[in-house]
């Protein structure tokens, strides 16, 4: 995934660009470029983070487009950063474009020179030879490029030859305008324009917009007054700053206990049946007589899933699924009406978890899904959803996403347990009611966590393990310490452990025991679990919440636990934690 950004006004367009390029950096962050028309056409360049176009911030120019790049096709390299051109057209995209091999043949075979690897770079030669073919404006030479290619996209377009105006469009890739004093802006999320414009409009599928330097802006197509009725509220900028935080990721892991009430808000209340606003009774209805709940998603978002699904199971009553979304779409499912398919994805643009949803709803399954970004493309794609309503989530590695996200599924299960007729069992609502207060008492393990994560912080490796649903939580820490501290660490049931990791187990070796409750049994198992571990040598740390909590909300309860641990390992071993390389916020390509 990359982030993309336009400017039209009065001001210098390159630090607008660039300032707007850092808020966007968690999409994506190998190389980063910009072009501004000034009239004449000027394109910089650089490989790495967006602070290398800092040297280019006095490019001339009140108009211009920018661009920070997750690589798909063509390593990062200065070449193949973006804005890719040609003539006097300058082109930024997000997304994939799948049929470009074909149309690469097609333009060399008419003297077209390719200078990048990229799928990009045969947009900017479609549009320009448009143009040089009579299309009457840069917006039609543009609808014309559009027309020729299938895959993903968000772009936006600049040229010399139209120094009053930029053209953007999207297709399965989100771009939100944005309505500013004079100056009209474009990026790939509303939070890279924060505090900067009094109102955004998302762009919908398909659609084809041209910002003028007057401050107007038509949407291609649609009349005008269509477009004022979908001008919403932008995000506000205290959302998006590090509030005296050293990482987004800090600041993101300590919210959880003011997130945790944000998702609660109105659909958990004392005596009232759970609501969720985005549930029509037509959909509840279906929730109420389906077969089968499959929870679809990637990376922590997978995770959050496989901690709820026992819990899921057991509240509603309905058999439920935790699915890895990518290998969902290949293992060519039973699905039916009777089955309900929730895609789980704190950006809402995972293309992993999109391809599964479309499989589900191609074989009727009722798709919902649940997703942290209003107007992203799941939101779109489905019959109807929830929110999780965690604010931005900035970091790239997710940690309040994960408790939001294993919240409000087990908010749905008791609906469903609801819609069924089942009593909602007391000791979860009451478990649930109680998780900010939880959660704000886990995070007060910090200093604790922090000294031993500095004690460990050069181990060769770390094993994470929980019983139960716990297996979920030390999945998802093991995938933190691996995205944040890039050290080896596996994540398991600790009843696994002496069927093969447990040859790994040696002196000095840091394993966090994930500890259950004592209600199930489970706590005795995983103490002689232990035993085996120390009688190897293995530094056993347990994490454990207080007792009398059910089960399975253990894994919501210690999740700050794992992702503090993380975090102060990644911070320990001189890690970019909110950066890690190699990654993006999330992917949007399979
Ligand atoms: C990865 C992110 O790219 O995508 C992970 O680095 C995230 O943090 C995963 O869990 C899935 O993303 P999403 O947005 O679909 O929940």
């Amino acid at each position: 995934m990359c982030g993309i950004i336009g400017y039209i006004g009065e001001k210098p367009a390159a630090p607008i660009l660039i300032e707007g390029l850092k808020r966007l950096e968690y999409r994506g962050y190998d190389s980063a470029g910009l072009a501004t028309v000034s009239p004449v056409l000027a394109v910089v360049k650089v490989v790495g983070k967006v602070a290398g176009l800092e040297a280019y911030k006095n490019t001339a120019g009140t108009l211009g487009i920018g661009h920070t790049r997750w690589a798909t096709h063509g390593e990062p390299s200065e070449r193949n950063a973006h804005p890719h051109c040609s003539r006097m057209v300058a082109v930024v995209h997000n997304g994939i474009i799948e049929n470009h091999e074909q149309l690469k043949r097609e333009l060399s075979a008419e003297g077209v020179v390719f200078r990048s690897e990229t799928d990009t770079e045969v947009l900017p030669h479609l549009i320009s030879r448009a143009l040089h073919s009579g299309a009457d404006s840069l917006e039609t030479a543009v609808v014309s490029a559009l027309a020729k290619i299938d895959g993903a996209y968000a772009i936006a377009v600049a040229s010399s030859d139209y120094p009053n105006e930029l053209v953007a469009a999207c297709n399965s890739s989100p771009l939100v305008i944005g309505i500013g004093e004079r100056e009209l802006y474009l990026a790939s999320d509303e939070l890279a324009l924060a505090g900067k414009v009094s109102a955004v409009v998302h762009v919908h599928d398909g659609e084809v917009v041209t910002l003028k330097r007057n401050g107007s802006y038509t949407f291609r197509g649609v009349a005008l007054a269509d477009v004022s009725a979908r001008l919403e509220e932008p995000a506000l900028h205290e959302e998006i700053s590090k509030d005296g935080h050293a990482h987004f990721m800090h600041k993101e892991i300590l919210e959880q206990p003011q997130t945790m009430r944000n998702v609660l808000a109105g659909r958990l209340r004392e005596g009232m049946p759970v609501t969720f606003g985005g549930l029509s009774s037509e959909i509840e209805g279906r929730l109420r007589d389906a077969r089968r709940v499959m929870l679809v998603g990637c990376g922590t978002s997978l995770f959050a899933a496989m901690a709820v699904r026992d819990l899921f199971e057991r509240v509603s009553g309905v058999m439920c699924e935790a699915e890895q979304a990518a290998e969902f779409s290949y293992r060519s499912p039973i699905l039916s009406s009777q089955d309900v398919v929730v895609g789980i994805s704190q950006s809402g643009e995972t293309a992993d978890t999109l391809k599964a949803m479309l499989l589900a709803k191609e074989r009727h399954a009722l798709c919902l899904g649940v997703t942290n970004r209003v107007g992203s493309t799941l939101s779109k794609r489905v019959r109807q959803g929830i929110y999780l309503h965690a604010g931005p989530e900035i970091a790239v590695a997710s940690t309040k996403a994960f408790t939001a996200q294993a919240t409000v599924l087990s908010l749905l299960a008791l609906r469903v347990a609801e819609l069924r007729g089942a009593a909602a069992p007391v000791w979860i609502q009451k478990g649930l009611g109680i998780l900010p207060k939880l959660l704000q008492e886990s995070l007060a393990e910090e200093e604790r966590i922090k000294a031993l994560a500095y004690r460990h912080a050069n181990a060769k490796r770390m094993i994470l393990i929980g019983r139960g649903s716990g297996v979920a939580l030390a999945l998802e820490g093991a995938l933190k310490v691996r995205e944040v501290a890039y050290m080896d660490a596996h994540g398991l049931s600790a009843a696994e452990l002496k069927h093969g990791t447990l040859a790994l187990v040696e002196k000095g070796v840091p394993v966090i025991a994930l500890m259950p409750q004592g209600r199930t049994g489970l706590r005795d198992k995983m103490l002689s679990n232990l035993e085996e571990v120390k009688a190897r040598g293995g530094d056993v740390l347990p994490f454990e919440a207080k007792p009398g909590l059910p089960e399975e909300l253990v894994p919501i309860v210690l999740a700050p636990m794992v992702q503090l641990l993380a975090y102060h390992l990644g911070v320990a071993r001189g890690v970019d934690v909110d950066r890690p390389r190699n990654l993006a916020k999330s992917v949007t390509v399979e």
